[in-house]
């Protein structure tokens, strides 16, 4: 069994060996730039150890684990075009570095070499339960990513609808990188879905520490525009939670910050944070945090395997939902 620092570097070794260098370069330099960014590699390691912990070694799951860190990084790519986002890991976003077209292209070849990938797996005979799930969870981070371009131009978006938002985008993602881990391992239908849903709750626990990140994170670790979110008019976490407590003269104020797109951003964004902070959102964004990790706790518990494996999931779960970038 391989610990979490084994798996990473395991991740690294593999990536390091799989960079692009097809022609033409204009294409493929991009690809190699965003994936070099590094980033914290989350859903390739799970993939690894959702594999391990039905006494495969993760080895078997490297093909895997690299379509979906490729499949997260082209989902990145296209998101800061949409975000209009100039940062990214610290660095400019590659439609900031490069261009627009060259985002979108580079993106579209991505998602396909994610598949070439998926395709690369040993064992053939799981391979339409691979592809199935995989489109599955892609098409729901489309249908995210487009509920959360909606909701920036309105302001009654509920929280179970930003709750439903988050689970496609973010955490149907993460689910799916330990139920494909979890197959190419060996592991029965029912355990598989068990990690799948420990990884959907553990995603949203994830995208509510994204959303604190974006307001409330040191910008030198995070290495994104600071404040980004609230800039976009995003219906976060934050925002619904503020306005669903906010008395009548905040919800108003704060809804018209937030249909607005002023010359200065700066002082909308602290004016926001301000509010945030004045009605203790932070406090409600543990809380909720603490809610979804717990849910996902119980799906892991059901899961058979090695519970010194399992426990290892468990703390990588507390760890992302914690993390300062
Ligand atoms: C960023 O994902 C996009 C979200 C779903 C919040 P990560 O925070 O996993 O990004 P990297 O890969 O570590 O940079
Ligand atoms: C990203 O959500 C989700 C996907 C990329 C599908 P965000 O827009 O919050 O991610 P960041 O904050 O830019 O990483
Ligand atoms: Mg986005
Ligand atoms: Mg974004
Ligand atoms: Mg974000």
């Amino acid at each position: 069994m391989r610990d979490i620092n084994d798996i990473q570097k395991l991740f690294k070794e593999y990536l390091s060996q799989h960079f692009f260098h097809q022609q033409p370069k204009e294409l493929y330099d991009p690809i190699n730039y965003i994936l070099q960014l590094g980033g914290k590699r989350l859903r390739p390691a799970l993939a690894l150890m959702s594999c391990q912990l039905f006494d495969a070694p993760a080895e078997k799951a490297l093909p895997v684990a690299y379509a979906i860190e490729i499949f997260h990084n082209f989902s990145l790519v296209h998101d800061d075009i949409m975000d209009e986002a100039p940062l990214r890991r610290g660095q400019p976003t590659v439609h900031h570095k490069y261009n627009i077209n060259t985002g979108i292209l580079s993106g579209d070849v991505m998602l396909i070499y994610a598949y070439e990938y998926l395709l690369k797996t040993d064992n053939k005979n799981i391979q339409p339960e691979l592809i199935r799930i995989f489109n599955q969870v892609a098409i729901e981070v489309c249908e995210g990513q487009q509920m959360d371009m909606n909701f920036e131009q309105r302001n009654d978006v509920t929280i179970p609808e930003y709750l439903k938002m988050i689970e496609f985008k973010t955490a149907a993602l993460i689910g799916g990188a330990l139920e494909l881990g979890a197959l190419v391992g060996g592991a029965s239908a029912q355990d598989a879905r068990n990690l799948a849903a420990f990884g959907r709750n553990a995603g949203i626990a994830f995208q509510l520490q994204d959303d604190w990140l974006d307001a409330f994170g040191d910008p030198a670790k995070v290495g994104k525009k600071p404040g980004g979110d609230i800039a976009q008019n995003k219906k976060t976490y934050l925002i619904l939670k503020a306005l669903e407590i906010a008395d009548s003269s905040m919800q108003k104020e704060l809804m018209q910050l937030l249909s607005d797109t002023p010359k200065d951003e700066e002082s909308k964004i602290n004016r926001v944070l301000e509010i945030l902070l004045s009605l203790e959102i932070p406090d409600k964004v543990e809380r909720a945090k603490t809610e979804f990790l717990g849910k996902a706790y119980q799906y892991l518990d059901q899961v058979k395997g090695a519970p010194a494996e399992k426990l290892m999931l468990q703390h990588l779960a507390d760890q992302l939902a914690n993390r300062e970038f």
